[in-house]
């Protein structure tokens, strides 16, 4: 065929029976941990833990800071599955294959996601270890052509066709806010435009002055693909990033972005970050 297909629904759906067998939980929630952010999941009690390897055709999570595990266990009581370290571009991997855990979640039963990633404040109010709640997207990949929605189409996995203006659900950000007041935090939380470039390395300085100038508040290498799905397939998506560093927009700067500054952020806040993702979640779970 001439058409990029992806996996077929058989596959998708061998792989999520493999994972209901391993646990007697339904999860409607999942958590998706950006670089860094895995110990949101070390809160997650009576836990199944399923290495990527062992589910059939999943790929295996290949980034220092992504530990490549699925864990579905008890948050505060409440049923989730969490992604211990994502799947990205810069490894290689069609977008398609990058988003499918996302498919996978969705014939579990998953109804709602909450979506994190590391990623470079570029509004320049924006300070390290703040939390940006993502309020729009610019997919830099779709508008050129390339998004895991392409190819073959399978209405199993929701329309060929829809619409994006309501993606980031407005009452989860609300809830969101509200919780950061709650926990004093609110000074540190901004709400914000996303952008998904394909990395690996971080973005020159011109590349970073074209994206601010394009309405983007912050810089980051997912998220954006799985948001894609997640939608298609009508889950409620929350999503945030932490910004982990400032992005370096002038020449006469000595400061370099580097993946030990992006860890060490996202090890700095991961108290409050767990804090937040607990209480978000309960809020979400509520009918
Ligand atoms: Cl500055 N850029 C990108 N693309 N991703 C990041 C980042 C910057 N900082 C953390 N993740």
């Amino acid at each position: 065929s001439f058409l990029s297909s992806g996996y077929s629904f058989e596959i998708i759906e061998q792989m999520s029976n493999y994972i209901r067998e391993k646990s007697q939980l339904r999860p409607r929630i999942a958590v998706i941990c950006g670089s860094g952010l895995g110990s949101l999941a070390d809160i997650i009690l009576d836990s199944t833990v399923i290495s990527y390897e062992e589910i059939p055709h999943f790929p295996p999570s290949t980034v220092p800071g992504h530990a490549g595990e699925l864990v579905i266990g008890l948050l505060d009581g409440i049923p989730v599955i969490a992604m211990k370290g994502r799947l990205h571009l810069y490894e290689g991997y069609p977008l398609w294959l990058c988003s499918m855990p996302v498919r996978v979640m969705k014939l579990l039963g998953v109804r709602q996601i909450v979506i994190t990633c590391a990623a470079g404040g570029l509004n320049p109010s924006y300070k390290t270890g703040d939390i940006m709640i993502i309020k729009d997207h610019v997919n830099l990949q779709g508008l050129i052509g390339n998004s895991p929605l392409v190819g073959k189409h399978d209405e199993r996995f929701g329309p060929r066709f829809f619409p994006m203006n309501k993606t980031y659900d407005s009452h989860y950000r609300e809830i969101a806010k509200r919780i950061a007041t709650d926990m004093g935090i609110s000074d540190s939380v901004r709400e914000g435009v996303h952008v998904m470039v394909g990395g690996p390395n971080y973005e020159t300085i011109a590349e970073l002055q074209f994206l601010r100038l394009m309405g983007i508040d912050s810089v980051g290498m997912s998220t954006v693909h799985e948001v894609l799905v997640a939608r298609q397939c009508s889950m409620r998506v929350f999503a945030f990033c932490l910004i982990t560093n400032e992005c370096v927009t002038e020449y006469d700067c000595n400061l370099e972005a580097n993946h030990e500054e992006v860890l060490q952020t996202a090890e700095q806040r991961q108290e409050t970050l767990k804090l937040f993702v607990t209480k978000i979640v309960a809020e979400m779970a509520k009918p």
